[in-house]
């Protein structure tokens, strides 16, 4: 499947993984996706994994990446870590304003636009999530809300800076929950995302901008997925923490 931008298959391990299972898991995963240079491939396991992680892919085609950090570069920030203190590991991709963050840990748009602007600022890609819950949707506010994360989170930012960024489209009552979003209503939602981006940093950047759909994605949907115009990869969480079945996403494999 030829698509217009290079994917990304980002696979979001949240809270689940010792150190040694993920020693496991990349031992199968790594030889299940070796070889593939089509397509960017990334791994974001929790903090206390990614010193190691980082180690271990050394040389492969896969990528770490933190799920979280905070935006400062240092100082009394009991239990938060900074950009310096990934980068200095080797870590340059950041998932920000993940729902569960949002929604758990109660990130407000000031917040993650904060992340994002010193994500950039330190040379970090970072993947910025938004997405609707469910009232917001049944109450025809889904375009409202998207419209109004892109618009706080990247506020500040320059054409340049939006440049580097990969959005993430997660509807909230489709992570974890096992129902995925129509086919439409994610083509809808990524284009929708497209059109604010061109409207605020212009042709190219928007043209240029990969776009994740996130929430339940699986091996049995990934590849209608990824046949949308609008759709540049994938953000896992639970069908990630199986190396075969997130190796099966990485290749679009439905079966
Ligand atoms: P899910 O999670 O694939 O388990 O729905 C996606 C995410 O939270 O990024």
């Amino acid at each position: 499947m030829e698509k217009k931008r290079r994917p990304l298959l980002a696979a979001n391990w949240k809270m689940y993984k010792t150190l040694s299972e993920m020693e496991k898991y990349l031992s199968s995963f790594l030889g299940l996706v070796a070889g593939i240079d089509d397509r960017d491939i990334m791994l974001a396991p929790n903090y206390t994994c990614l010193n190691r992680m980082v180690e271990l892919l050394n040389g492969s085609n896969v990528k770490a990446a933190a799920q979280n950090m905070f935006y400062q570069d240092e100082g009394a920030f009991t239990g938060e870590v900074s950009p310096g203190m990934l980068l200095d590991i080797g870590i340059d991709i950041v998932i920000i304003g993940h729902s569960e963050r949002r929604h758990i840990f109660h990130e407000d748009d000031e917040l993650i636009n904060k992340k994002i602007s010193s994500a950039i600022s330190h040379g970090m890609t970072p993947v910025f999530c938004i997405g609707e819950t469910l009232d917001e949707r049944e109450a025809g506010e889904t375009s409202h809300v998207l419209e109004n994360q892109i618009r706080l989170g990247l506020k500040g930012l320059k054409n340049i800076d939006i440049h580097k960024i990969v959005i993430a489209y997660e509807p909230v009552w489709a992570i974890g929950t096992g129902k995925t979003a129509s086919l439409e209503q994610i083509q809808e939602a990524h284009r929708l995302v497209r059109d604010r981006v061109r409207e605020l940093a212009g042709e190219d950047i928007a043209e240029n901008l990969r776009i994740l759909y996130g929430g339940s994605v699986k091996p049995a949907n990934v590849k209608d997925i990824m046949s949308l115009d609008d759709v540049d990869g994938a953000l896992v969480g639970g069908a990630s923490l199986e190396p075969e079945s997130f190796a099966r996403i990485v290749r679009f494999e439905d079966n």
